[in-house]
């Protein structure tokens, strides 16, 4: 037997799936050998690079753990990333939960007593740590102390018990939902936008090598403009690139490989996703354009309002294909366009 290979475990995945934002378990495991280990590997995102290197090298200079870092943005860009590379860039471990995973305050009490001095504690979907969780959070991250309850009713006490000092790695794909206190108590806060399609090429270039794939210059470029802004979705398509290679191809990854698998994936020109494009055909053809309200536009795709509002609707906004208005989203030209669809007269006047 070889070298195990990752992508074996990411055969599974039926046409549609070659886009969307989010990653399952087995898709984990195939991205887990090509995310970058260091800030210098990190492609891209070049202010929140700088800024996070300069409270890193300022805290290894002191010999003390960072501020607290918040990470937001959309699916894929590289939050779980940058938290295991501060890990790494300050030489201690990573301790990793999500607030879904924190069903009562003593979970995270837990979790919070068993850290030690200068670890870090990622809490991915912070934004979805249940309320008594986040109390405690607060506390801990600006006085290293929880307060442990003893007993229950009128008898109960409250004993506090003091905490190494450690750095929360907060990651959320709503900043907007998290209440202030517990964002007033993240002392850097970084943004992920999309990435430029110069940056996925690069991000691509890099995951070839990784995989010991010889990438054309030329494809990298086709694949990086389907991406949707994203290196979680640039690097699938480059596996399902390489598998077509693999098996219909002569093995290389060349620009006829790349035009033909994205076209057996159906990845459009933009690289829109299954649940863009049900969006923007709904908005278009049931609503004649908007603008209508995200949760009427949520029921209508059979998604959840929070899912098109920041899966779906961060990068069509960016595109230009949906605009956001005070009476609701509303269809550009662009999008009628897109779809190969005539935008009714009327529709242009939304944007004069
Ligand atoms: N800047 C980057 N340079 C190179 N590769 C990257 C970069 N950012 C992300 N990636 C790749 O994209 C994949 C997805 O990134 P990551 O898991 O960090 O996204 P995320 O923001 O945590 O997404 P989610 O919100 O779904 O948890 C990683 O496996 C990594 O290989
Ligand atoms: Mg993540």
């Amino acid at each position: 037997m070889g070298e195990p290979d990752v992508d074996a475990l990411g055969i599974d995945l039926a046409p549609g799936r070659a886009t969307g934002a989010g990653a399952d378990e087995l898709e984990r495991a195939a991205e887990a050998a090509l995310r970058p280990r260091s800030l210098d590997e990190f492609v891209g995102q070049r202010v929140v690079r700088d800024q996070l290197s300069l409270v890193l090298d300022a805290a290894v200079g002191r010999g003390a753990p960072p501020d607290h870092v918040l990470l937001s943005g959309p699916p894929g860009l590289g939050k779980t990333t940058l938290a295991m590379i501060i890990a790494a860039e300050l030489a201690t471990s990573l301790r990793v939960t999500s607030g879904p995973a924190i069903q009562h305050a003593g979970d995270l009490a837990a979790v919070l007593s068993s850290l030690d001095e200068g670890e870090v504690l990622f809490i991915d979907e912070i934004h979805r740590l249940a309320r008594p969780a986040e109390e405690l959070l607060y506390v801990a991250m600006e006085d290293f102390r929880v307060d442990i309850i003893v007993g229950k009713g009128a008898g109960a006490s409250a004993i506090p018990l003091s905490l190494p000092r450690f750095t929360v790695v907060g990651a959320t794909t709503r900043a907007g939902l998290l209440p202030a206190p517990l964002r007033d108590r993240f002392g850097f806060t970084g943004h992920l936008d999309f990435y430029s399609a110069e940056e996925l090429e690069r991000v691509l270039v890099r995951s070839a090598r990784l995989l010991g794939a010889d990438l054309a210059p030329d494809a990298a470029v086709e694949i990086a403009g389907r991406s949707r802004g994203t290196p979680r979705i640039a690097n699938r398509l480059l596996r399902r690139v390489r598998d077509w290679a693999q098996v219909r191809g002569d093995g290389s990854l060349d620009l006829q490989a790349a035009h033909a698998a994205l076209d057996v994936y159906q990845v459009d020109a933009l690289g829109l996703d299954r649940l863009d494009r049900a969006v923007l055909t709904a908005l278009c053809t049931r609503f004649g354009g908007g603008p209508v309200g995200l949760t009427t536009l949520a029921v209508t795709v059979g998604e959840e309002p929070e899912t098109v509002e920041t899966v779906a609707e961060p990068y069509l906004v960016r595109e230009g294909l949906v605009g956001r208005t005070p009476r609701g989203r509303v269809a550009t030209p662009a999008a009628w366009q897109h779809l190969g669809l005539t935008p009714p007269a009327e529709a242009s006047t939304l944007f004069s």
